[in-house]
């Protein structure tokens, strides 16, 4: 049988100041970075247009609890989510969900508008937007 070797090189702008890895970001930022950033997103989600009518009602503050633990498991903290929901499958979670183009450019909207709103060091900005623009598109299941 025929053998695939993948090799995944990551490339990032190198910054002027220190070099934080995805999994130092916990340690950078705290669960009090994640909680603010998280907050400043989804005071957006419940009254959006688009948004607004995807998300089940009536558990927004739940909605908001799942995508924080999951950054914070993400990004080098503690596995609360794991714990919780078990494997993030993200794209089959979100297969309930039509995600198109406009409702995948409107969250990465919201999110980078909570991102610049909510204090955080450039590099860990610069981490956490590349990380979204790519997982967004990875989450689009509709045309
Ligand atoms: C691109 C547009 C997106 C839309 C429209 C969208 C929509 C939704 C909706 C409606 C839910 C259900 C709310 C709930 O948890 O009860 C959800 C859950 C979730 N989303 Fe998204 N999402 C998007 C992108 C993303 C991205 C980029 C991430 C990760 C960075 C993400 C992470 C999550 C997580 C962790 C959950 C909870 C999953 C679970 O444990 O059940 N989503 N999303």
């Amino acid at each position: 049988m025929d053998r695939v070797c993948v090799i995944t090189i990551k490339f990032r702008p190198m910054l002027a100041s220190a070099w934080v890895e995805d999994h130092e970001v916990y340690a950078a930022i705290g669960e009090d970075g994640f909680e603010r950033l998280i907050a400043a997103f989804y005071r957006q989600v419940p009254g959006d247009d688009i948004l607004g009518p995807l998300y089940p009602q009536g558990d927004f503050a739940g909605a908001e609890q799942r995508l924080r633990n999951f950054l914070i498991y993400r990004f080098g903290g503690p596995q609360h989510y794991i714990e919780e929901r078990g494997h993030p499958r993200l794209r089959m979670r979100h297969a309930p969900f039509p995600v198109n183009q406009a409702a995948r450019d409107r969250w990465m909207q919201l999110m980078t508008k909570a991102v610049n709103e909510v204090t955080l060091p450039a590099e860990v900005r610069a981490i956490l937007i590349e990380y979204f623009e790519s997982t967004a598109t990875a989450m689009m299941n509709r045309l």
